[in-house]
């Protein structure tokens, strides 16, 4: 998808995929990670309140998100007032706990980004609605940035959907354990960790013609970082 698209989205305030609590996966599965603390990662993270969550269990958190109405959106309702700088092509707004960076993901790499904002010290990489929302040719990319800004060490817990395709497109996009393999197979470890029937939760898939949307949790473990 192009920034555009998602720009005219949260101006729109078509924002049907944020949610107004803390996902209920997240809570479930974060304990298979074995991770306790340190410096999540959120690519791709709106103005979620899984943040928010991750802040009240200790953790350092890392956002980065495209629409900066999305990050001024999250500050604003928190009655927060964030410091603003400058880090190459992003903006990096942060309070307390929460850093988010305003920018395209896929300017990553770059040096100073990586090492200012910490990369080497995530230690856990929280993807909801973030490899769903791109595109078949993008997925690979979006999973090699993520590896060559991550340590070897970080864990990946994954908030999947699967479907049967529709002649409508995404985003969302159907990820089938296939896809998550294909993506993520070549990684030390990748664990299905829950699979649930959501179909009748999901009247918007159904009338895209889906007939079983599954919502799928995955702990997976990196290989080492690809050499730039
Ligand atoms: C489906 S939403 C999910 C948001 C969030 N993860 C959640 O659970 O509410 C996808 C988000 O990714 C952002 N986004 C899309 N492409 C991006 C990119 N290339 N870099 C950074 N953010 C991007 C969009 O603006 C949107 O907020």
């Amino acid at each position: 998808m192009e920034p555009k698209y998602w720009e005219r989205r949260w101006a729109d305030g078509e924002t049907g995929f944020h949610r107004l609590t803390v996902n209920p996966y997240l809570e479930r599965n974060l304990g298979f990670t074995g991770v306790h603390g340190g410096r999540v990662l959120v690519p791709l993270c709106g103005k979620s309140m899984d943040l928010d969550y991750f802040a009240s269990l200790g953790f350092e958190v890392l956002g980065v998100e495209l629409s900066e109405i999305a990050v001024r959106q999250f500050f604003d309702e928190r009655g927060l007032s964030p410091t603003v700088r400058r880090v190459g092509a992003f903006e990096v707004y942060a309070h307390g706990p929460v850093s988010i960076a305003c920018g395209d993901l896929f300017s990553l790499p770059e040096g100073d980004l990586v090492g200012i904002l910490a990369f080497d010290r995530v230690t856990l990489v929280y993807d909801r609605a973030a490899l769903i929302a791109l595109p078949p040719e993008l997925r690979t990319r979006y999973v090699e940035t993520l590896r060559r800004v991550l340590p070897s060490s970080a864990v990946y817990l994954l908030l999947s959907l699967a479907f049967d395709e529709t002649e409508r497109g995404g985003p969302p996009f159907s990820v089938t354990r296939d896809e998550v393999m294909k993506q993520y197979g070549g990684w030390r470890e990748v664990r299905c960790v829950e699979t649930v029937d959501i179909t009748s939760e999901s009247p918007k898939l159904v009338e895209r013609g889906a007939t079983v949307v599954r919502e799928d949790v995955y702990v997976m473990r990196p290989l080492p970082s690809v050499p730039s």
